[in-house]
């Protein structure tokens, strides 16, 4: 059976004290929560911090970076690698559409990504998602998958995440509706392993998690802006490991 999965993306917000605070807060918030998975994933500044505030505690909860360089090291300026992340923290978001769009990731470069983050033994978290809706986004986000995928073995398919974010949802005002994310997520399945958990992220909150949770080829929620607050995010996570039934 595949794990659910929660993950709370803070992109470049909080400051170290914001930080500390929130982490602490969904440590202690989660703590009776068992057999879904949670994951944190704050500026890669806090990382360390927040490592010491989580990892002694619960095992299911785990700690992210949102980004990686391909290469281990090197005259990279403000880079960070997947040897250095994986000291501190478990999993790698690789391709969040706001990489991709704003800093030209291209398919190649997260497939690059995705394969440092497996050498270095970090969890990746693929995500892929079209720009626009159209009668094509199916065939689209199954190429870019692939493409993003390219070098990845049956083995360390296992190993990966995929999160499908429709990208006229990410911070937008309104998520795609569980039977579309459904559909696609069943042709995602295709490429990927019968273990691999693919969730859903783009606009979720507690209003509409519950429909995301009801369908089965839906494992779990990448969650941007109501992982902020401590409390939305305990209660989303709540919500997810009700409707797994595993609380
Ligand atoms: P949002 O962000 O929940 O604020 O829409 C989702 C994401 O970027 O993963």
């Amino acid at each position: 059976m595949r794990r659910p999965l929660i993950i709370g993306n803070w992109k470049m917000n909080t400051n170290i004290s914001d930080a500390v605070v929130l982490a602490t807060v969904i440590r202690d918030g989660v703590e009776d929560i068992s057999n879904v998975e949670i994951v944190i994933c704050p500026p890669a500044i806090w990382l360390t911090e927040v490592s010491e505030i989580i990892h002694k505690n619960i095992g299911h909860l785990g700690l992210g970076a949102q980004n990686i360089h391909y290469l281990t090291d090197g005259s990279y300026t403000g880079e960070v690698s997947a040897t250095m992340v994986r000291d501190v923290a478990k999993y790698v978001i690789i391709g969040h559409s706001e990489r991709r769009n704003s800093f030209a990731e291209t398919n190649g470069i997260v497939a690059r990504k995705v394969a440092a983050a497996l050498d270095a033994g970090l969890v990746p978290i693929v995500c892929v998602g079209e720009k626009k809706k159209s009668e094509k986004s199916a065939v689209e986000i199954v190429k870019q998958l692939k493409e993003s995928l390219v070098g990845i073995n049956k083995n360390e398919l296992e190993q990966i995440v995929v999160a499908y974010e429709p990208v006229w949802a990410v911070g937008a005002d309104e998520p795609a509706t569980p039977e579309y994310s459904a559909q696609i997520i069943n042709q995602l399945r295709a490429i990927v392993s019968p273990q691999t958990p693919i969730i859903y992220g783009g606009d979720v909150s507690s209003g509409n998690i519950y429909s995301f949770m009801q369908r089965p080829e839906i494992d779990g929620v990448l969650v941007g802006r109501e992982s902020l607050n401590g409390q939305n995010f305990i209660k989303l996570c709540r919500i997810v490991a009700e409707y797994k039934k595993i609380i």
